[in-house]
């Protein structure tokens, strides 16, 4: 991601504020144990506006009637730290990287913030964040408040996560070059899954598979915890144990992604362990398919998403009364929600900088969102029957079949970004045999 797509995501955020301050923490480094910290993952919004990849930073914007300022503060270089840890920018190599106004070290940011919100009227913060930087913000804004001479001071406390949340849901074309290679080295792992899966390895080792290839492409986080659910383990939606016996005869669900330069992607398979679908198996997992290629078949600009939950849902209802789970009129069956039980989650959600990105699903006035090109969605429908659920044919039971692609809205209609990884049953089980 260059400075330009940077610039652009704040002058774009400046657009959408009124006259104030927008404050913006970066995350915090977070303890995994003891003294030893989780690996460190950037607050989104924070990356989104500025690429700046360390804690302890913040990223205040500024506009008047006149003009807009944009100052970021990070931590200062120390020699310690980076002995220990490695080098920080520090104030010099961050104002050399960021094509920021000002930047300063944080340690000076609480004797500045009362003279950054002096006489501006809108304070942008995430009202649900409990960073102490948030917290100093709110004590001067009252501070001003409380003082005489002062002729504006801060009458509104906003949310800034709105906003660049906004701005997150449509995907610039560097974005959507971030997220195509999270998902070339995400179909590279779910290919080598294919190829080295056999009866009796266990779930881990599939995992162990993927992980090695995420890291030895240089993905050195993935997008979420990876399931990887053998048989009956995969009606556990957010199955992430991994640790059991793949038998011969079963299934597999691997719902399991890399991010790359903290874009997700999100992919899911369903294939044999022993290569081959059975009879049952392959009657699900091609109505499933069929679910997914029709929802995908239908996002075009102006779609609305309610539209294609409700389509989705529709059609697994349709495959749920032809495969003899369910019996009646589909009308019957779906306002009793019949369906759910057999398919219980969404068709898909935003994603992007986070998996699921936190991006509005509806407009201001609760009305669904309408696609636009940009917007990047996951499609995964499933179908999962428990193995103690009598409610099913005794040869479904235990299987649980979700198949998930990520789908980029153009212009013209649609691009599967993840259509190059097997799914059709019969690519499946020519890489399950490579
Ligand atoms: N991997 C999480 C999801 O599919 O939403
Ligand atoms: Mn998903
Ligand atoms: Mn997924």
């Amino acid at each position: 991601m260059n400075e330009t797509h940077f610039l652009n995501c704040r002058h774009n955020l400046l657009q959408l504020m009124e006259e104030g301050v927008a404050i913006i923490t970066s995350a915090p480094a977070k303890i995994r144990s003891n003294d030893t910290e989780y690996s460190y993952r950037q607050n989104s919004d924070f990356y989104y506006l500025c690429g700046f990849n360390e804690d302890n930073a913040l990223l205040v914007l500024i506009k008047t009637s006149e003009s807009t300022k944009t100052i970021l503060f990070v931590e200062a270089y120390n020699d310690e730290h980076a002995l220990w840890n490695g080098a920080r920018l520090g104030v010099e190599g961050a104002r050399a990287r960021f094509s920021v106004d000002e930047v300063y070290a944080s340690s000076e940011y609480g004797g500045m913030i009362k003279e950054i919100l002096r006489e501006h009227v809108n304070l942008y913060i995430d009202l649900y964040c409990d960073s102490p930087r948030i917290v100093e913000a709110k004590g001067a804004a009252q501070a001003l408040h409380s003082m005489r001479g002062i002729k504006r001071h801060v009458r509104s406390i906003r949310d800034v996560t709105y906003l660049i949340r906004s701005l997150r849901l449509i995907k610039s074309d560097e974005e959507i070059a971030t997220i195509r290679q999270a998902i070339a080295i995400t179909a590279e792992a779910h290919h080598e899954a294919m190829k080295v899966c056999q009866p009796m390895m266990r779930e881990y080792q599939l995992q162990a598979a993927m992980s090695y290839i995420f890291l030895n492409s240089g993905a050195v986080s993935e997008a979420y915890g990876a399931i990887v659910a053998g048989g009956n383990n995969a009606n556990t939606l957010h199955y992430v144990d991994n640790r059991e016996e793949l038998r011969d005869g079963d299934l597999v669900l691997i719902d399991a992604a890399c991010e790359w330069e903290l874009y997700a992607s999100d992919i899911t398979r369903t294939f044999p362990i022993n290569g081959k679908f059975s009879n049952a198996q392959r009657e699900i997992y091609e109505k499933v398919l069929e679910v997914q290629l029709r929802v995908i078949e239908a996002i075009k600009p102006g779609i609305k998403r309610d539209y294609l939950q409700t389509y989705s849902e529709e059609l697994l209802c349709d495959a749920l009364i032809a495969l003899g789970i369910l019996s009646g009129e589909r009308e019957t069956l779906m306002e009793v929600k019949a369906h759910k039980k057999y398919a219980p989650h969404g068709i898909g959600h935003w994603m992007g900088l986070d998996v699921h990105d936190p991006c509005p699903y509806v407009d201001e006035s609760g009305e669904s969102l309408a696609f636009v090109s940009g917007m990047v969605m996951t499609i995964e429908p499933g179908l999962y029957f428990r193995a103690d659920d009598e409610s099913v044919p005794e040869c479904y039971r235990g299987i649980g079949i979700r198949i998930e692609d990520n789908i980029l809205v153009t212009q013209e209609g649609h691009e599967n970004l993840s259509a190059m990884i097997a799914k059709s049953v019969e690519e499946i089980e020519g890489m399950c045999q490579n």
